[in-house]
């Protein structure tokens, strides 16, 4: 079956995406690294990984699907942290976009009754509905704890 070439060019934008994550996720981690902040560094560094998967899912969907898939340049990560807050803060900003971009993706595949493609981008929504809860929680966490109080993260972060 066929990918249409309007969903299969959105769909590598989203891969792009997906990657510009992953290397956001990555210097995040090694902010964290560099404060001593072992666990945290750990949290990052697993979800650039989850990121990198998500943007080989969708890339592997399209050559599936007999898409084009030409890759596009990933954006170099835009946001130097300041603080354990501003990783949170940036972070749920990112899984918020991340979140209006797949739904974009739903929508176009629903007008184009494209019921396959449908299909695997749920797994995505479900994905993103978790992405945005944890970073949530750990913002809202990070902001009672306070930059006196931030070395009580690494229990709480341990295996999240
Ligand atoms: Fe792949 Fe966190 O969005």
């Amino acid at each position: 079956m066929m990918i249409k070439p309007e969903l299969a060019k959105k769909m590598i934008e989203q891969v792009r995406n997906e990657f510009a994550a992953s290397l956001q996720y990555l210097a995040t981690a090694i902010y964290f690294e560099q404060e001593s902040m072992d666990n945290t560094a750990t949290f990052f560094y697993a979800q650039a990984a989850e990121e990198n998967e998500h943007g080989m899912k969708l890339l592997r969907y399209v050559v599936e699907t007999g898409g084009t898939a030409e890759l596009l340049a990933i954006p170099a990560p835009v946001a130097k942290i300041k603080s354990a807050e501003d990783a949170f803060q940036t972070s749920l900003k990112w899984e918020l976009e991340v979140t209006g971009q797949i739904n974009a993706l739903m929508d176009m595949a629903k007008q184009q009754n494209d019921y396959l493609a449908e299909n695997f981008l749920k797994w995505f929504v479900d994905e993103q509905l978790e992405e945005v809860t944890t970073m949530e929680k750990f913002l809202n966490l990070v902001r009672k704890m306070g930059d006196k109080n931030i070395y009580m993260l690494e229990q709480l972060i341990k295996g999240a």
